[in-house]
């Protein structure tokens, strides 16, 4: 360091160092340097300009100051005979989305109109963005130009400015174009850092720990030691440039640039070296590109980081020490490790990177070689494998990146060593004790895991512990403090480290005062994670407390936080109690820190049963090492603690953890293998080392031990353990517990292992008795719940199941390395699935590569499966998949959180709970749960009953506590329905808010109130109110709404009629929104969709009940539905509710829910500020699909407001809109002068630019209204959306007749309108067909040809049916008749018309729908198409590829949804509880029973659609009726599923069964003239007449054949009208056209218009 060589005047107290980089001393760092810059460039550079560019935040903060600087330098430099230089400033908006070209060349224009020449000099003030961007208009301007560097980032000063990369982006990708322009000076002044945000200083933090972590270990150290003083500068908390803090700072950022720096200068265009540079980034990047901009750069590269870090473990290049160190040092800076931290929770809610996504990223990024991914291996911390990123196989990215891990069992035996992870105890009790003493320990072996990584943080905050790793961090050097204690400067966070906060509890009492610093605290605030909150810690609190240390819970009592105030002395000590009979943790506490009381300490533990003994004399043991001797008085439970300061001894060696070490053991039993764990044996003294002589020893194994190491040898087969009390080492049974499911024989026979001694299991991570029972059973393994204790059926491991959706660890690590030992025994061929994998990090981190590498077992990665399959609830499919497609493409994920939690539902009764949540129940295979039942059941009275003797209170009470116990028994995969007083306690809302929020899936289900009053009338069986019924409603409804996420608003008819069949189905599609989860009944998806541009329809209607009944018709076309509540007649919640729900009944379209402003060109009033936030909140309550926000109009309160929507908004997408109804707002920012000449004169962003930026932040989709004045405005617009990034979808219109082409251009959701409707909601507004029209004469839409393959084909009603449509939608195609039998001309026909771009699609039939697949002419086939083995549609996807699908089958299922044929039940609900097991006991409410039975008549190829059809639809059984049986044979045989009936009176044949109904789906294949209608009469009068059954069957008759239109079939049901109630007859023109319609969806990618399509066919039917 030292005064500056590199300017020729120096500038007193500015020190700086000079860093060269391609041979040249460019780099200046230091601090305060802006006078320095100045000089320097005015003499060094010399221009006739300089120019410097900036973005509007750094303007504000320091431009004045920078260019004042600039011009004293030239007034300083002036001579007589120079013309005086200028400076030009130009600032723009900042961020991302203005590194453009359009943004470059704005700069370009206005340098040029400014005379600029070659020997201007841009400066490039600012972070990365400004960096990049005006490194690349330096390059190009005039052939380039010098370009100075002033990063205002910490990621700017330590990455982009250095290294001369320039670029920008374009809509196809970031930093696609640029080039490499190496700047002429780089100043790294650290004075910007201060006014940086301090999650941007954190962001370039990453890529210092990055550079430290490949190239400087030294660094690394710094940067992992000192995270405080680190951040002090960014946080306001120093400034003085010589503070160490600050000189800290210089030096990593110092370090970093020097790397780079190198790195660049011997290789400046990106051979090898450089990409090391990369390390993180390969994931990262993959990460940022769907996390972005959720996530910053810095925080995706520290998530990639650790899993390119972890892939180096696990190739074994890397050790566990370096990947803890490693994530400990990202997380002392607040960066994200893990994809399911809660940072990236909380910053990128409900986004998700599926791994093959992540994969397919990683695919092309430029690094790659060739096909193959290169990502940069480190081998420790400060250095690489490879001097070069090294090619990772997919199989191993994989294999890290899933959360789940898939375990193929080995194939043979083998014989290995092991070292397992140090014992957690032990470890925490080292640091402690090594942090507690004198002098410096080495500390070997230590266990590195959260829970010790969180000890050693905040031991460092309470006694500023020095500690250093040495042997690649295999030992961990700690020097002592000696017992001098502070008050740390910030709270100390736990996590969920029970063993830190009962241990350092007392240490923090023992701190006599405050520090000497005034700014330190007065108290210690001990504090962890939510789940820490609620471990308990009363007994040692209550014993400090009672011995004089001042100590507050802050939130629950008994719980952390808490507020330890030092009180002079410290720990007073003497005589001090404690109850021991919950936790040793206690114990061990007060006796490790009891040396360091103010008077010697007597410990007694005479109150009730010490448990866990073992640890406790651990604990004395370990004291003993580090010199002081405990004595415990003969005979008794009093300790006395001899005052001192420990010894450190200079080396201790952490054993093993012993109930890790159980795992390796336990495989090597399980699988006859024969492993060595080296490090615990037999002089362990905790007491989970018993395992291997007291369990494995006793079940067959060959145990041999030395006093330090353990080896098992497995036997041929496992005996079981009749009784074993595993007291002494309760953790451990998880273990015995896997092998004794495979364990047989022993003297009863039984082959049953009986565990005891082990109650406290249930309070662990999770209650693992119960999980284990849960767990086993899905490998086909029987096991039950003990008092104390578990018992398991052992089996032969032959007969081990595949764990269906795999092993649930409930985070439990010991529970996912249980089970991974269990998987190994799984029989040849089968494997298990183990999720949450990452749960084993809390003990043993590199378990996995442990298993694989160590131990031999093949182990590969699984994601969990996130499908998104169309379902098939109300929509018809095309248009459904469309919009679906739509949501995807905003946020490509489903969220997993929610799809599978159970499901509560609140709401007054005879609100339709039941009702409504056993239909859903039964349609997503979930179990239901009627909490009235469960009360009845558990309790074994009835409610009336209870009440009447025990009163209301008890009912209450009893009604929460089994609420409580039902979740906890059925956390997953049910629907429970509650009493409708459920909220009337604090404790059954409490219940209800923690599900809510954790789960989110509380729904309310709302009905309203008059109508519940009219429905409860007639109900005298359930106890009345005993008030009025409205007064609860007002009591309750604010209950309702704190306890539930969403409401569901039920109606019936409009008229009011009862009708639970249509609540039951809108609820169903509310849950599906809701849980983003398909019903188990699909479609089978893989048509690709046509490219379509997408609309909404806005209705207008004051009152939406007048336009029900033409809905279907005014929707048609369109792709949502926008209900613009402020055009309502009563902005009343309920009215609102009720008009969406009216609506959702009569469509299947999702809705757009719009609170229009009268500011922003609508009805409601702006300064109904507060309503229209709480109408909004209805909104994303209701569950709309989109909501519309209008952002950045209100003030900044409002803003405040619409985040705290949008954190809220659940599934829905939020439209964030801005309507310039004024006309004041430019789409073009050419006219807005953003320069500033001197002084700034920047005024407020006016142009659609600034308000995207505004929008894109808060919303899904970005929506932006302006006005046309002329037609170039419109175009300036879609110049304006060709700019934008492109991540967003957006939808951008100008209003007014002059905009209106706008409409034709936009191309995702354009609001339209529909003729039907009288009123527009917008000026210009068209309707689809309009906009089809406009966009057909623009050439937008090109006109294509359908046809009709087949013969004869003459009578056909398909050129009705479609050309129709076509008419009715303004679509330029159509439909027409090729009557042919040869496909080779069909294969022509396609040919030509896919090549010309004017082939659109065909319908395909007799004689073709079979030799169309034998053609080859379709490149790809859909299931249906596959399976029945016939096309009959044709279609072309965006690409060309042609492909063939068959509809005939959804033809049929939508004539059976029509006809209204209730469907069976699929899944029987059985959920009982054990009669040992804490799981309430009662068998489930499943539905009355319903059997559908599906009859095919013929085995010809329409038959084939009819069985797909009829297994598509579940019904229950399958009957099959030919002439000759033997056809229908081959089809049940094809199809794996039905029966041969072949008498044709037997084929409605039931057999009666009280209590159950059943539906028959009959559909007949077979041609009209060959129908036997006194055969068909038989059949029907046969079951009518048969008497058990008369009132019980009822059914569907379809006729394939559709000329005549009655056929004999048909007319015989009809026939039997009079005996029998109901046949639904289907005439075979219903199928056609039901089938035609959804063709024409396929094809069009449109709502097909229904209504114009059926009544065209019809006419079209007649006519001929
Ligand atoms: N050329 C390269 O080699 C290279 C390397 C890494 C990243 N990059 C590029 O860098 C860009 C990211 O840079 P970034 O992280 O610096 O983002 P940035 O430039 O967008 O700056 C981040 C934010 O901080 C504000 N800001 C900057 N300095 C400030 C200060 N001193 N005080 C207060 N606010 C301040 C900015 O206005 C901006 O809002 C990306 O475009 C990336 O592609 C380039
Ligand atoms: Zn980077």
């Amino acid at each position: 360091m030292g005064a500056s060589e590199l300017a020729p005047i120096s500038i007193p107290g500015t020190s700086t160092t000079k860093v060269s980089i391609l041979g040249k001393e460019t780099i200046v760092v230091g601090i305060d340097l802006v006078d320095h810059i100045a000089r320097d460039v005015t003499t060094n550079i010399p221009a006739s300009v300089y120019i410097i560019v900036t973005d509007t935040n750094i303007e504000r903060l320091h431009l004045k100051t920078l260019v004042s600087a600039l011009q004293n330098a030239l007034d300083q430099n002036q001579t007589t005979t120079d013309a005086k230089a200028r400076i030009l400033s130009y600032v723009m908006p900042p961020g991302e989305s203005s590194k453009t070209r359009r943004t470059k060349a704005a700069i370009e224009d206005w340098a040029l109109q400014n005379k600029c020449t070659r020997d201007s000099c841009f400066i490039a003030l600012g972070g990365g963005v400004i960096g990049d961007l005006v490194g690349f208009v330096a390059a190009t301007f005039m052939r380039g130009v010098p370009v100075v560097q002033i990063p205002t980032t910490l990621l700017a000063m330590v990455d982009s400015s250095v290294g001369g990369k320039t670029a920008i982006d374009t809509p196809h990708g970031k930093n696609l174009i640029g080039s490499f322009h190496q700047p002429h000076r780089i100043f790294i002044d650290l004075r910007f850092l201060q006014t940086l945000p301090m999650r941007e200083f954190v962001n370039g933090l990453g890529e210092i720990i990055k550079t430290a972590a490949i190239w400087v270990e030294e660094d690394f150290d710094l940067l992992e030691n000192h995270p405080e003083q680190i951040l002090a500068l960014s946080q306001g908390a120093v400034d003085d440039p010589s503070s160490a803090e600050v000189q800290l700072l210089m030096r990593v950022i110092l370090g970093s640039v020097r790397v780079k720096a190198h790195v660049v200068t011997v290789d400046e265009k990106e051979g090898g070296l450089r990409g090391l540079l990369n390390f993180g980034h390969s994931i990262g990047h993959a990460i940022e590109a769907i996390l972005s901009p959720n996530l910053l750069h810095g925080e995706c590269v520290a998530l990639g980081m650790v899993r390119e870090a972890e892939i180096a473990r696990h190739l074994g290049y890397l050790n566990e020490v370096a990947v803890g160190r490693l994530v400990r040092c990202l997380q002392a800076y607040g960066l994200p490790v893990s994809l399911e931290d809660k940072i990236v929770k909380q910053r990128a809610p409900g986004k998700h990177c599926p791994v093959d996504k992540l994969l397919d990223i990683m695919c092309i990024d430029k690094k790659n070689q060739g096909s193959k991914k290169k990502i940069v291996m480190l081998s420790g911390i400060g250095r690489t494998y490879e001097p070069r990123a090294s090619v990772i196989p997919d199989d191993v990215i994989r294999k890290i990146l899933s959360p789940s891990v898939e375990i193929t069992p080995p194939s043979k035996p083998i014989n290995v060593q092991l070292k397992a992870p140090g014992s957690k105890s032990l470890s925490n009790r080292a640091l402690v004790l090594a942090a507690l003493g004198e002098g410096k320990c080495r500390l070997h072996g230590l266990l590195h895991s959260d829970d010790v990584q969180v000890m050693l943080d905040a031991l460092q905050k309470l006694v500023g512990i020095e500690y250093q790793w040495e042997n690649d961090g295999d030992t961990l050097v700690v020097t002592g403090g000696g017992g001098r204690l502070r008050v740390p400067s910030k709270e100390v966070y736990l996590g969920n480290a029970g063993t830190a906060a009962r241990f350092l509890t007392t240490v923090c009492a023992l701190i006599p005062k405050t520090g000497e610093k005034v700014a330190s605290p007065a108290s210690t605030i001990v504090t962890g994670n939510p789940r820490m909150k609620q471990r308990p810690i009363g007994p040692l609190v209550d014993a400090l407390s009672a011995n004089g240390v001042s100590v507050k819970y802050l939130e629950t009592k008994g719980c952390l936080p808490l507020e330890i105030t030092p009180n002079g002395i410290g720990l007073p000590g003497g005589r001090i109690n404690l109850s021991a009979s919950v936790s040793s943790q206690y114990v061990s506490s007060i006796l490790i820190s009891a040396p360091y009381a103010a008077q010697e300490v007597t410990l007694d533990l005479s109150g009730d049963a010490v448990i866990s003994q073992l640890y406790i004399d651990m604990t004395i043991a370990m004291m003993a090492s580090f010199g002081i001797n405990v004595v415990r008085q003969e005979g008794t439970n009093m300790y006395t603690i001899p005052k001192g300061v420990y010894k450190n001894p200079a080396d201790y060696y952490v054993e093993a953890d012993a109930s890790s070490a159980t795992y390796p053991l336990a495989f090597a039993a399980i699988t006859g293998s024969r492993v060595t764990v080296t490090n615990i044996g037999s002089d362990s003294l905790q007491g989970d080392a018993q395992f291997a002589v007291k369990v494995l020893r006793e079940m067959g194994c060959t145990v041999e031990q030395t006093k330090t190491s353990t080896t098992v040898s497995g036997p041929a087969a496992l005996k079981p353990l009749p009784t074993i009390d595993m007291e002494p080492m309760t953790d451990a049974f998880l273990t015995a517990s896997v092998l004794a499911a495979v364990a047989r024989g022993g003297p009863n026979k039984d082959h049953t292992t009986r565990i005891t001694g082990i109650a406290n299991q249930r309070v662990k991570e999770c209650n693992r008795i119960a999980v284990m029972v849960e767990q086993l059973a899905k490998f086909g393994v029987s096991a039950s719940e003990l008092p104390d204790g578990i018992q398991i059926h052992g089996i032969d491991r032959a007969a081990l199941r595949t764990p269906e959706g795999g092993v649930k660890c409930y985070d439990d690590h010991r529970v996912a390395m249980s089970f991974s030992v269990l998987a190994c025994a799984m029989p040849g061929g089968k494997r298990a699935v183990v999720n949450e994998k990452r749960c084993v990090e809390k003990t043993w981190p590199a378990w996995w590569d442990a298993l694989s590498n160590r131990l031999g077992v093949l182990i590969s990665g699984v994601d969990v499966d996130v499908d998104g399959e169309e379902g098939d609830g109300h929509a018809v499919s095309s248009t459904k998949a469309t919009n679906e497609l739509h949501l995807r493409n905003l946020d490509e994920t489903t969220p997993t959180a929610l799809s599978d939690a159970t499901i509560v539902l609140i709401g007054m009764r005879g609100a339709g709970k039941t009702h409504a949540g056993r239909a859903a129940a039964k349609y997503f295979g979930r179990a239901f749960i009627d909490m009235d039942h469960a009360f009845e059941s558990d309790l074994n009275t009835t409610i009336p009953d209870f009440i009447n003797t025990r009163g209301w209170e008890a009912f209450r009470t009893e009604e929460v506590r089994i609420l409580s116990q039902t979740l906890a028994a059925h956390p997953t995969d049910t629907v429970i329905a509650c009493g409708g007083g459920i909220v009337e306690t604090a404790d059954g809302r409490k219940v209800l808010t923690g599900w809510q929020a954790k789960h989110g899936c509380v729904v309310h289900i709302k009905r309203d109130i008059t109508a519940i009053a009219s429905h409860l009338d007639k109900d005298t069986t359930r106890p009345m109110y005993g008030e009025d019924m409205r007064g609860v409603w007002d009591r309750r409804k604010g209950w309702y709404r704190e306890c539930s996420g969403y409401e569901c608003v039920t109606v019936h008819q409009p008229d009011g009629t009862e009708e639970w069949g249509r609540v039951e189905k809108d609820f169903t599609r509310f849950l599906a929104f809701v849980t983003q989860r398909k019903s188990t009944r699909t479609l089978p998806g893989g048509v690709p969709n046509p490219p379509a541009p997408s609309f909404f329809i806005s209705l207008t209607a004051p009152d939406v009940t007048p336009i029900l009944p033409d809905l279907t018709a005014i929707c048609a076309g369109a792709d949502a539905i926008e209900l613009r509540v402020d055009l309502l007649a009563s902005h009343e919640e309920e009215y609102v509710g009720r008009q969406l729900a009216l609506l959702r009944r009569y469509s299947p379209l999702p809705i757009v829910y719009t609170v229009r402003t009268q500011s922003q060109g609508g009805k409601f009033a702006d300064a109904d500020h507060d309503a229209r936030v709480g109408l909004l909140e209805c909104g994303v309550r209701w569950a709309c699909e989109y909501v519309d926000v209008e952002v950045g109009c209100g003030d900044g309160s409002e803003v405040g407001l619409t985040q705290a929507l949008v954190q809220r908004k659940g599934h829905s997408a939020v439209i964030a809109s801005f309507h310039d109804v004024k006309g004041v707002v430019a789409w073009d920012d050419a006219n807005v002068n953003m320069n500033v000449q001197r002084t700034s004169t920047h005024t407020g962003s006016t142009t659609f630019k600034a308000k995207y930026d505004d929008l894109a932040a808060v919303g899904d989709i970005v929506k932006l209204i302006g006005r046309a004045h002329s037609l170039e405005d419109n175009f300036a617009l879609r110049r304006f959306v060709a700019s934008l990034p492109g991540d967003k979808p957006v939808i951008a219109l100008n209003m007014g007749p002059l905009g209106q082409i706008s409409r034709a251009l936009n191309t995702f959701l354009t609001p339209v309108t529909h003729p039907l409707l009288t009123t527009a909601a917008a000026p210009g507004q068209l309707s689809v067909k309009e906009i089809h029209q406009f966009r057909t004469l623009l050439g937008t839409l090109t006109p294509k040809a359908f046809y009709l393959f087949g013969k004869p084909i003459q009578q056909s009603v398909s050129p009705h049916l479609h050309n129709a449509g076509f008419e009715e939608l303004g679509l330029p195609h159509h439909y027409q008749l090729y009557e042919t039998d040869d496909v080779n001309e069909v294969v022509e026909v396609v040919r030509r018309g896919v090549a010309e771009g004017t082939f659109g699609g065909a319908s395909v039939t007799i004689p073709l729908k079979e030799a169309v697949i034998k053609s080859g002419v379709v490149g790809m086939l859909t299931d249906a198409a596959t399976r029945i083995g016939a096309v009959n549609t044709v279609g072309v996807g965006e690409g060309g590829e042609v492909w063939g699908d068959n509809t005939d089958w959804v033809g049929i299922v939508r004539c059976v949804r029509q006809a209204g044929v209730e469907l069976g039940k699929q899944i029987t609900a059985n959920i009982t509880g054990s009669s040992t097991s804490t799981t309430p006991a009662y068998a489930l409410q499943t539905n009355p029973d319903v059997k559908t039975i599906g009859v095919v008549i013929g085995a010809g190829g329409t038959a084939r659609a009819a069985l797909y059809s009829l297994q598509h639809l579940h019904v229950d059984e399958i009957r099959v009726w030919n002439r000759t049986p033997e056809k229908a044979a081959a089809l049940v045989e094809q199809f794996n599923g039905g029966v041969v009936v072949a008498d044709l009176t037997a084929l409605l044949a039931t057999t009666p069964e009280s209590g159950h109904t059943t539906r028959f789906i009959v559909v007949s294949t077979i041609p009209a003239a060959a129908q036997d209608a006194a055969a068909f009469t038989g059949m029907f009068r046969s079951l009518a007449t048969s008497p058990s059954t008369v009132s019980e069957v009822t059914g569907v008759v379809i006729d394939m054949a559709y000329r005549p239109l009655y056929t004999p079939l048909l007319l015989a049901a009809q026939a039997t009208e009079g005996l029998k109630k109901s046949w639904t007859v289907v005439p075979g023109l219903t199928v056609l056209v039901e089938q035609g319609v959804e063709q024409f969806g396929r094809w069009t990618g449109r709502r097909p218009p229904v209504e114009v399509m059926r009544g065209a066919a019809s006419r079209g039917y007649e006519g001929v």
